[in-house]
């Protein structure tokens, strides 16, 4: 008889230590384990805190999210929580494009154009950005991801199409519960179609989908709801990711 699918039972080797996630090996090779600390960091990594429960936190809103885009069609790497802080997850080749989009101007895009925050974009803009550490993640456009290699013309049409699913989703969630998404990042990934070396691969979105990387306010006031409030120093982000679970969710964590 196998072991019961526990956390013991799953993890092995740390493959990566991110800035709120950890990234475990499992006994399959084409699975891996996230796992959600509370670390929080921002401008790439020179402020730091601890900010309690916010992986159990994030580690539930991503799930719920992850299975919210794939019922709209769109593929993830997420398959299941394991306990409160931990995801079994497809074993992806990560694509080293960050792709943005935006429905109001705030934040990179409110700086760069010299715009106030708060500006309504027609459509939804879509912006890609090269996942650098080292370079602080710079803005590039799809041919520089084709002509270097990251992505193939084919993988950035499913990856804007897919954004933009997810973007309707989450703006349509987000409005019953009376919050306006502004922005948000996402990340995307190869998997191997059946598994062997050298396979056709498909685009499957990777990462998360959580208040870290999307930028949430709150209709008629612009109270900020996401990881601003850590950023900008306007209040306690616990509180703040307590309160969006809760509207969430409908119970407190
Ligand atoms: O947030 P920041 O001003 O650095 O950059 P932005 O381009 O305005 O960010 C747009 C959205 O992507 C925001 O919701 C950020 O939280 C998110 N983002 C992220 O999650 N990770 C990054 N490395 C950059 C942006």
């Amino acid at each position: 008889m196998s072991a019961p699918e526990s956390v013991d039972t799953l993890r092995g080797a740390l493959l990566y230590q991110g800035k709120a996630k950890q990234v475990y090996a499992t006994p399959d090779p084409t699975r891996i384990l996230i796992h959600y600390t509370d670390g929080a960091t921002a401008f790439n990594g020179l402020k730091k805190a601890n900010i309690a429960d916010k992986g159990a936190i994030n580690c539930k809103i991503s799930a719920f999210f992850m299975e919210k885009v794939a019922a709209a069609g769109v593929p993830t790497a997420f398959e299941r929580n394991i306990g409160d802080r931990d995801q079994l997850c497809k074993k992806v080749d990560i694509i080293p494009v960050e792709v943005v989009v935006r429905n109001v101007v705030a934040g990179g895009l409110a700086k760069k154009l010299g715009l106030a925050e708060g500006i309504k974009l027609p459509s939804p803009l879509v912006e890609h950005f090269y996942k650098s550490d080292s370079l602080n993640d710079p803005q590039i456009n799809e041919d520089t991801a084709v002509l270097l290699g990251w992505a193939q013309p084919h993988e950035l049409l499913a990856m804007r199409d897919y954004a933009l699913k997810v973007n309707a989703v989450l703006i349509a969630f987000w409005a019953e519960l009376g919050v306006d998404l502004v922005d948000f990042k996402l990340e995307f990934g190869r998997v191997a179609l059946d598994g062997s070396v050298g396979a056709p691969t498909a685009v499957v979105l990777a990462d998360e989908i959580t208040p870290d990387g999307s930028r949430l306010w709150e209709r008629g006031t612009g109270r900020k709801l996401d990881k601003d409030v850590f950023r900008r120093d306007l209040g306690d982000l616990s509180e703040t990711y307590r309160e969006l679970y809760k509207r969430i969710f409908g119970e407190s964590l």
